[in-house]
């Protein structure tokens, strides 16, 4: 629709809104509307939200070739390499937490409370590369899988017992997952990429800072209760 007004009521100003829909400055009471569709296809004012002209530019960036994702948009390619580091890091250390889950669950060792709790982490850290995979193909990034790192499979040690050395080691892999997250997230921010860096922080960050802080309060108590009598005692904790 077309109201034609004569060009002399028509004041351009600053605050022009994108629709073409302005406000003359010295004419409160009067509003001047334009259409796309003026008779010689030029707006009376000027001032013309163009959606098609406008999006032109994105269109040429829609790849038409069958391997590239059709997606993905401001998502830099070492954010894209970086969560798949992150795969690999939270991959390793299920690793390690189930080799910890086959080692207490031995017949001669048998502290189920401890089998059960770093069988219940491996399955955890497994969900968390899991994640990390499907958002990395909701913004049409490839998932790449690396090597993983065989783990020790004998956790005893002379001085601190399996308990307390395991637990340490634990404590040891959260802090470095930690760190590799936090340097995820600085790789968004580089990036000016604010849906990875809330990503991280929204699904990543706090639940860490818990894990680190629950895990220290176990060597802890480890570390108090020595290696003896007491470990079967929160073996049996970890049990309920
Ligand atoms: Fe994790
Ligand atoms: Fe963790």
């Amino acid at each position: 629709m077309l109201l034609r007004v004569p060009q002399a009521l028509s004041f351009p100003t600053a605050n022009d809104g994108v629709l073409g829909v302005k406000t003359a400055l010295h004419a409160p009471a009067r509003v001047i509307c334009a259409s796309v569709k003026s008779s010689n296809n030029a707006p009376i004012t000027g001032v013309v939200f163009e959606p098609f002209e406008e999006v032109k530019k994105e269109l040429k960036l829609i790849p038409s070739v069958a391997h590239e994702s059709i997606a993905r948009h401001k998502f830099a390619g070492d954010s894209e390499a970086c969560i798949n580091e992150q795969i690999n890091v939270e991959y390793n250390v299920s690793y390690v937490y189930h080799a910890m889950y086959a080692y207490f669950d031995r017949d001669n060792v048998a502290l189920k409370g401890l089998a059960k709790f770093f069988k219940e982490s491996s399955e955890e850290e497994r969900e968390h590369a899991e994640k990390f995979m499907e958002y990395q193909n909701k913004r049409g990034g490839k998932v790449k899988l690396q090597s993983i790192i065989m783990p020790l499979s004998e956790f005893d040690h002379e001085e601190k017992g399996d308990a307390l050395y395991a637990m340490e080691l634990a404590l040891s892999l959260e802090k470095l997952t930690n760190e590799k997250l936090l340097n995820l997230h600085e790789v968004a921010s580089r990036n000016n990429d604010v849906q990875l860096a809330d990503f991280v922080e929204s699904e990543f960050l706090g639940e860490q800072v818990e894990a680190i802080k629950k895990i220290s309060e176990y060597v802890a108590q480890l570390r108090r209760i020595g290696k003896g009598h007491g470990v079967w005692h929160f073996n049996q904790m970890l049990l309920n």
